[in-house]
């Protein structure tokens, strides 16, 4: 055998971190003997004689020996050092371990449209995200030093399942007086976001095969959560007030659950009438059915204040009510929260406690801080008017550069809005030519479920600088002007 060829050939495959000899030895023999050419039985050479050979130390060979032994693929036999089993024969050649093939994935995920995450970093026109550059970090550090400063070694166990009791009295307190959410701290639970409380609630409310309502178009991220707790997603059509299930709907395919997004349609950006949110709420309680509200962006209303929840709107409304700091603050703080009815309390910190186990009490204790403290009312304050000017400055740079073609939806509320292409112009071809010129935009077909048909771009401005979305637009509209032909 010619272990200097084999040491070499191991050497010349690895990539990543650089290894000790003793570790690259050890690989490379553990290899040899799981996929060959090391076979069970075989004498491998005394410990001088192989360091004599690979010029490594005698100690990096005995390493490589006993670490083998101890893991059974070599046995010590008097003076003798064997390959144990023959273990090559067991391991499949066949399988690349860096590889999971996807049918060994389940139906569930193989449905699953898996979103390719786009390479690069893009500031226009990312939907959903704020504008992190804005965000005041140097407060945000404060609060955790503080906290830090103070925690005590209880405060590193698993935390309290619904949350920590600071954190969701400052949250009941933030949307008693500015959402109309009529609630108690007892029915907040801490989440780590929206997309964690939509999966939660899909599991605890309904049962495989119930159906839920989804706007069309609508969230895909409520999408997923559906299908993969194996509900039957039936998209409702969106009108200029939100959502609008005919009598037809109701009674034939009656909703278990019913998501919506009411103060900031996602993605056409309508804001819910009254009428229309008190005909839902009579609706579902007549059918028996949970409305999931998700409030993700309203903080941003520009036309007067944002309208109130409809969690409280009528009292005993069967409204779950989803809220996030992913849009006010910043998504990787992966905060959010649920405020469930009195009833479901229990049940729900049950499920929480079961599946999903609650830490990071600094991050919480922080945000907590942050919000007594009125940082995050300040921050929303800067940001609603930063939002504000920049929304203006898309509008107009729009209008001026693609009127003939782009009809605008939304942009009284959050941080994004829509434009309606013609037909005849594909939003999936035209997202994809502009992601090569660097600017990102989702098209609006890939928010449809079934039968309704849209055809545009989701622009979220949050993070473009009035300076520079002039210059995106005239970009995108390049790009637009191309696809025509
Ligand atoms: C409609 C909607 N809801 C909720 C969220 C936020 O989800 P999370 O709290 O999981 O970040 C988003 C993020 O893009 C969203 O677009």
């Amino acid at each position: 055998m010619d272990y200097q060829f084999l040491f070499d050939q191991h050497k010349a495959t690895q990539s990543g971190a650089k290894q000790s000899q003793q570790r690259d030895l050890y690989h490379c023999l553990r290899d040899a003997i799981l996929r060959g050419p090391l076979k069970a039985g075989m004498q491998l050479p005394g410990s001088r004689s192989l360091a004599a050979e690979l010029k490594v130390s005698r100690n990096t060979v005995l390493y490589a020996y006993e670490q083998l032994i101890t893991e059974g693929l070599l046995l010590s036999a008097g003076r003798c050092t064997l390959v144990a089993a023959n273990l090559s024969t067991l391991v499949s050649s066949s399988v690349d371990a860096n590889i999971i093939k996807p049918r060994q994935l389940s139906a569930r995920a193989q449905l699953t449209p898996w979103p390719a995450d786009p390479q690069g970093v893009f500031t226009a026109f990312v939907p959903g995200v704020p504008a992190l550059a804005h965000f005041p970090i140097a407060i945000w550090r404060r609060c955790l030093e503080r906290v830090w400063r103070k925690i005590n070694f209880q405060q590193l166990d698993y935390g309290n399942t619904a949350g920590e009791p600071i954190l969701r009295a400052a949250i009941a307190e933030h949307l008693t007086s500015t959402r109309g959410v009529v609630c108690s701290a007892e029915q907040i639970l801490i989440t780590d976001g929206t997309q964690q409380s939509l999966g939660i609630c899909a599991h605890a409310l309904a049962s495989a095969g119930d159906i839920v309502w989804i706007e069309n178009p609508g969230y895909g991220g409520a999408f997923q959560s559906f299908k993969a707790a194996e509900l039957q997603v039936q998209g409702i059509k969106v009108d200029a007030e939100g959502i609008a299930p005919t009598k037809k709907d109701w009674e034939q395919s009656t909703p278990k659950l019913i998501y919506t997004t009411p103060s900031h349609q996602f993605p056409l950006g309508s804001v819910m009438s009254i009428e229309r949110r008190i005909s839902l709420i009579e609706s579902a309680k007549q059918y028996a059915a949970l409305i999931i509200e998700d409030d993700y962006d309203s903080e941003f209303r520009r036309d007067g204040p944002p309208l109130p929840a409809m969690q409280g709107l009528i009292a005993d409304a069967p409204v779950i009510y989803l809220g996030t700091f992913s849009k006010t603050l910043f998504p990787a703080l992966r905060i959010g929260y649920m405020v469930v009815p009195k009833g479901l309390v229990e049940p729900f910190a049950g499920m929480l406690a079961l599946g999903h186990l609650r830490g990071r009490s600094a991050d919480q204790l922080a945000l907590a801080e942050f919000l007594r403290a009125g940082h995050f009312a300040n921050h929303l304050k800067k940001m609603r008017r930063l939002y504000a000017v920049r929304r203006d400055a898309l509008v107009t740079a729009i209008n001026k550069h693609l009127a003939d073609v782009a009809v605008i939806y939304g942009g009284s509320s959050g941080i994004h809005l829509t434009i309606a292409l013609p037909e005849a112009l594909n939003d999936v071809s035209i997202s994809k030519a502009a992601l090569a010129q660097g600017v990102y935009t989702q098209p609006l077909s890939k928010l449809a479920t079934g039968s309704v048909l849209c055809n545009g771009l989701m622009l979220g401005y949050a993070q473009v600088p009035e300076e520079q979305m002039e210059e995106n637009v005239i970009l995108l509209a390049q790009v637009i002007e191309a696809n025509k032909k």
